[in-house]
């Protein structure tokens, strides 16, 4: 297995080097590619030092698997020159995921849109993955007609220069290079990614289109408001879901969603006990409590959504997708015994 990861410096490519050993993704030849600014520095892997290759370098060594995290424009120009190598690519940028015929995959979700013949895999946005986790289950038993959504999104959702952005601030630092357009220490910015025509942001619209993709039901209304909070260790969601019929009771929904792998239901007001992104960080579920009926329509009930966004929301999610590749046939090397 040739993997190379591109992006391997950035915020999303760390975690997918932890993650890969953590799983015992089972690489033979590791290919770290960065930018040109980084090429020729060594990496530490899983005990052993790789140089950071140049994308032209990785793809004349035909990896087997490209894991790819550096962005929208290096996806949209590389993804189908390593496909055309016969490479499979997941891709973690925006650049593939509401293309006809590329699979949109969360795997405990719709692993079975994965095939031997399609090469490019989109990874889903942070956001959603973490929202379709706690909306399938529900939906496949309780239809749902509508999903309001708000994000407090931790700055790790915007790589490195953000975090940089945070701990100058914190330092007393406010003439750094800036990752956003205000402070966002002590702040909130109800701004994720650029702004479209109809007054909604390209994030609040990767929710709204990448929702319906992966649940497979364009009837699933989404409106989404997306918040850049200065927290680092996840994504939380304030959820308002109407179903198509009766609400499903509260002990209902928290029966379903306890039953769905990967997802952990942390729903104890009463001792203080609902997700948080502290908590979240460094963790590969994704936590839901606060379940409770909404006061204004009989139909809905709210609910309270938290991952961390570098885990599941990218390199846990992207890794589940390679070890699918395998386990189906699709890549040839066999996992070890325990996948
Ligand atoms: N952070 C998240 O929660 C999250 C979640 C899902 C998806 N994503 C997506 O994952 C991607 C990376 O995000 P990140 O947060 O890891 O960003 P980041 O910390 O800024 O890292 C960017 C990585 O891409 C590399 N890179 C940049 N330009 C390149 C080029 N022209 N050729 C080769 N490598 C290049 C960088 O290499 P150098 O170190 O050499 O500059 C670095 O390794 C983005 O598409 C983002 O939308 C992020």
């Amino acid at each position: 297995m040739r993997l190379a990861l591109i992006g391997a410096t950035g915020m999303v490519g760390e975690v997918m080097q932890k993650v890969l050993m953590e799983r015992q993704f089972p690489v033979t030849e590791f290919i770290p590619v960065a930018s040109a600014k980084s090429v020729g520095n060594p990496l530490h892997w899983n005990g052993a030092s790789y140089l950071v290759r140049s994308l032209d370098e990785a793809l004349a060594m035909r990896p087997d698997l490209v894991l790819m995290s550096a962005g929208g424009t290096v996806s949209l120009k590389w993804a189908p020159k390593f496909a055309a190598a016969g490479c499979f690519v997941v891709d973690n940028s925006s650049a593939w995921r509401m293309e006809p015929g590329i699979p949109l995959v969360v795997p405990e979700i719709n692993a079975e849109a994965l095939s031997a013949e399609t090469k490019i895999i989109a990874n889903p946005n942070c956001s959603t993955i973490q929202l379709v986790m706690v909306l399938k289950p529900l939906h496949d038993l309780h239809p749902i007609e509508a999903v309001r959504v708000s994000t407090y999104q931790s700055v790790t959702g915007t790589g490195k220069a953000a975090i940089d952005q945070l701990e100058n601030e914190r330092r007393g630092i406010f003439d750094g290079p800036m990752a956003y357009a205000h402070p966002i220490d002590l702040n909130c910015i109800p701004h994720c990614d650029a702004f479209l025509d109809n007054g909604y942001t390209k994030e609040e619209m990767k929710l709204h289109h990448e929702t319906k993709k992966i649940l497979g039901d364009p009837r699933v209304q989404v409106s989404a408001t997306a918040v850049r909070v200065p927290v680092q260790g996840g994504h939380s969601e304030s959820v308002l879901i109407t179903f198509q019929g009766a609400r499903p009771s509260l002990p209902a929904v928290r029966q379903i969603l306890a039953a769905m792998p990967g997802l952990v239901v942390q729903d104890d007001p009463a001792n203080l006990s609902y997700p948080m992104p502290r908590n979240a960080e460094g963790r590969d579920e994704v936590f839901v409590g606060r379940i409770r009926e909404d006061l204004v329509c009989d139909r809905s009930i709210h609910l309270w959504i938290v991952a961390d966004n570098l885990r599941k929301g990218a390199a846990t999610n992207a890794v589940q997708i390679a070890e699918h590749l395998v386990s189906a046939g699709f890549l040839q090397t066999p996992l070890p015994p325990g996948h």
